[in-house]
């Protein structure tokens, strides 16, 4: 029978990237190799008796809806809402408040919010794990250990990869944590193509500054060295003037065309959603992995519930 690993996970709140070592992310993506493996009805009693909160202040398709398949899966019950419009936020309750009473009735709370560090709010004043589904601009740590699985998966490997983040770099929390994951591995080269205005804070470049890193404008300069280009919408609803959006709006496309001379292994990915950064063309050619990737967020939820299941804070 299939054993669930036992790990060092040392994370009693899943916030940021920035709280992780290597080895807890090596924890979550063996555990979540093996919940691929486990045969459903063991699966679904990992959780018995468990509640998860699901608390989106901001609109989620594929974070908010693989969550709730995996704590479905680990059979676990959800509450929760995908709409803050019907919580008493509405009414003017502030997010302590709410997260205090919601940690009162759950094991776990997952949360995605508008403003940056309200999961880091959340967590000091919740007994309860806080799981950050996604804050504002600033960080989104469980999509990036799917990213790193996927990865993984793929190349058998994270080490020694060079890997290119395009597009909205400034506003994308996806990018954000990755890179700063990748930081933690071995021999990792980076890429950042942005447009001026889109650029990688200088934070997270302080954040990263071991690892070998190079900015670019254009993906053509840099095509021919990529074994993942990542591929990012630009973040329409973060601009404060649509002016700026205007101006950046439809700077990159990665069709057909725009991949002549990369690498034969290149893999592409995208968080999704995907507006028009990324050409539909490209679904059936052996580079796109954007769906798999997608796929992946169920397995590595579960991992991540799983390995939170039973922490109490105080
Ligand atoms: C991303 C997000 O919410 O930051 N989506 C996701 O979770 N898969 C990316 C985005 O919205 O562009």
């Amino acid at each position: 029978m299939e054993e669930i690993p036992k790990t060092n996970f040392s994370l009693k709140d899943v916030v940021s990237i920035s709280d992780f070592k290597r080895e807890d992310i090596e924890a979550v993506l063996n555990v979540a190799e093996c919940m691929e493996k486990l045969p459903k009805e063991r699966k679904s009693s990992l959780l018995k008796g468990k509640i998860v909160a699901s608390l989106f202040f901001e609109p989620s398709t594929r974070t908010r809806l693989s969550f709730e398949t995996a704590i479905q899966n680990l059979g676990a019950g959800v509450i929760g809402f995908a709409d803050a419009k019907v919580s008493s936020v509405k009414k003017g309750e502030t997010l302590s408040d709410t997260i205090r009473v919601v940690s009162g009735y759950a094991d776990i709370i997952v949360m995605r919010h508008y403003i940056e560090g309200a999961a880091r709010l959340a967590s000091e004043v919740s007994s309860k794990p806080i799981i950050n589904a996604g804050d504002g601009a600033n960080q989104h740590p469980t999509q990036t250990l799917l990213d790193l699985y996927t990865i993984k998966k793929a190349f058998g490997k994270i080490d020694g990869l060079t890997i290119g983040l395009l597009g909205d770099l400034k506003y994308g929390r996806t990018v954000h944590s990755l890179a700063q994951a990748l930081s933690l591995f071995d021999k990792i080269k980076l890429a950042f193509i942005s447009p001026e205005e889109l650029k990688m804070p200088e934070h997270i470049k302080e954040h990263i500054k071991g690892i070998k890193y190079e900015e670019f404008t254009e993906l053509a300069a840099v095509l021919p060295e990529l074994d993942v280009l990542y591929v990012t919408r630009i973040q329409r609803e973060r601009f404060a003037d649509p002016a700026e959006y205007e101006k950046v709006r439809g700077k990159y496309i990665v069709n057909k065309e725009s991949l002549k001379g990369a690498k034969e292994c290149l893999k592409i990915m995208h968080p999704l959603p995907r507006v028009n950064e990324l050409s539909p063309e490209l679904d059936q050619t052996k580079y796109a992995l954007y769906f798999e990737q997608a796929r992946n967020g169920v397995p590595v939820r579960e991992a991540l519930l799983y390995l939170l299941k039973d922490v109490r804070k105080w």
